[in-house]
């Protein structure tokens, strides 16, 4: 895959450099990547960013999709590697269990010294040539919506439409345990195989819902999935004859701190001061119970909390409970600084995860491209309209552990 740019103007020399974008290569490119990788923060200029350690593996984001890719692209005659993007290409529910084949874009990197060169463009573009090839129909992108570059690149240069603005919601490890209410809620593990019947019964008319659930299921990443059900119900609950109680809410609890770190980089020196006092404020007054603030200028991983889903009149008092069990297992992992979730915005579980509005993304956004249509006889036989300009019946967008 070979392309040239002129770059006279941003290189500020009077000769074309010819940019190669090809597949990355394990021996070959891990080195310049990740150093790469450190120099690009995401986030806006002179505020707090967040920089993520790939822990050695430039590939770990999409490596557990059963069909991924990672490209760069190298420049001049020393060839440096200045950008990369990852992708990946899955079966997905669009609502009204109609599964389409998504391509999922990520990663996209380029470095400062070469921005606005259509670098970042052009690595789209290759990686929508591989996208089709794989048979995808549709391609989307996840962003903050402060990333104003990426969401220009997307939408003014290649044609994608804004499409869902799910919400992050993120709770920080402190020091203290949160109570589950375990005198009136039971909390049971659930198989894997019990897990997959009950979400694929669920999320059946959601959108982004994967086809390859149960591999997300059984994968080592996984924690386990938790139902809470009130304590009266157990006694009457049969799993294997009837699948759901009348009041339950389920979540899946993901172990994203074994594929990536993450560090907030920026503060200023009085914020850091504020929340160190916090943390030793609340070690020498642990009664007071202060919310301290956790150490997250040093590496730290995530717990995601995905899959979630409630039902009933207790269904919300139910998930509370449930974010507070994962929120305790994170506590008792000492590397693990966060719980997160990531839900649509009106679906109605949102209002039952606790979560710090300060860290929380009010708005991610999600932007979407048609690349070809189904193949004839397949998503299109029972669903006529385009997914991007269809109204949406389902406020509940399933996301995906391996997107985050
Ligand atoms: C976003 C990023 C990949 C863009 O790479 P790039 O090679 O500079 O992009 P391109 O040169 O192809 O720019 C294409 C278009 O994107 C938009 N764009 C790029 N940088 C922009 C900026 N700083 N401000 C506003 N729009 C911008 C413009 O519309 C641009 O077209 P134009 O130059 O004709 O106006 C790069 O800024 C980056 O690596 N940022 C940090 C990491 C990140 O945020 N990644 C995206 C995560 S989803």
């Amino acid at each position: 895959m070979m392309l040239k740019i002129a770059a006279e103007q941003s290189l500020g020399v009077d000769q074309e450099v010819v940019v190669v974008v090809r597949e990355y290569e394990n021996d070959r490119d891990k080195v310049a990547v990740e150093e790469l990788e450190g120099r690009c923060e995401v986030g806006q200029r002179g505020k707090p960013s967040l920089v993520t350690d790939l822990m050695g593996d430039p590939v770990c984001r999409v490596r557990h999709f059963s069909t991924h890719i990672m490209l760069v692209a190298e420049c001049g005659e020393e060839k440096e590697i200045v950008g990369m993007v990852r992708g990946c290409v899955k079966d997905v529910t669009r609502g009204n269990s109609v599964y389409a084949k998504l391509a999922y874009i990520l990663g996209l990197r380029v470095s400062p010294t070469h921005r606005r060169l259509g670098v970042g463009t052009k690595l789209v573009q290759k990686l929508e040539e591989w996208c089709k090839q794989m048979g995808a129909e549709y391609a989307y992108m996840a962003t903050d919506c402060t990333n104003e570059p990426s969401i220009n690149l997307f939408t003014k240069k290649c044609d994608y439409t804004k499409f869902r603005t799910p919400t992050m919601l993120v709770q920080p490890i402190h020091a203290h345990y949160k109570s589950v209410g375990w005198r009136s809620t039971a909390i049971a593990r659930i198989p894997p195989q019990l897990a997959e019947t009950i979400y694929r019964r669920v999320f059946a008319n959601s959108e982004f819902f994967p086809k390859d659930i149960d591999a997300i299921l059984k994968s080592k990443l996984n924690l386990g999935t938790f139902m809470a059900i009130p304590k009266k119900s157990l006694p009457k609950w049969d799993p294997v004859e009837s699948l759901l109680p009348p009041s339950f809410a389920i979540l899946s609890v993901w172990n994203t701190k074994e594929v990536f770190k993450l560090q907030v980089k920026g503060v200023s020196m009085l914020t850091y001061a504020c929340c160190v006092g916090s943390r030793v404020l609340d070690e020498w007054m642990p009664w007071l119970r202060l919310p301290s603030f956790p150490d997250v200028f040093r590496k730290f991983g995530v717990y995601f909390m995905y899959g979630l889903h409630m039902e009933g009149k207790h269904g919300s008092y139910l998930m509370k409970s449930l974010c507070n069990f994962a929120y305790n297992m994170g506590r008792n992992d000492g590397g693990c600084g966060a719980v997160v979730a990531e839900v649509g915005q009106r679906d109605p579980v949102r209002e039952a995860i606790p979560h710090w509005r300060k860290f929380s993304v009010a708005e991610d956004v999600w932007c979407i491209k048609k690349l070809r249509d189904a193949k004839q006889g397949e998503s299109k036989r029972c669903e006529p309209s385009d997914w991007i300009n269809f109204r949406s019946s389902t406020s509940v967008i399933f996301v995906d552990p391996r997107d985050f």
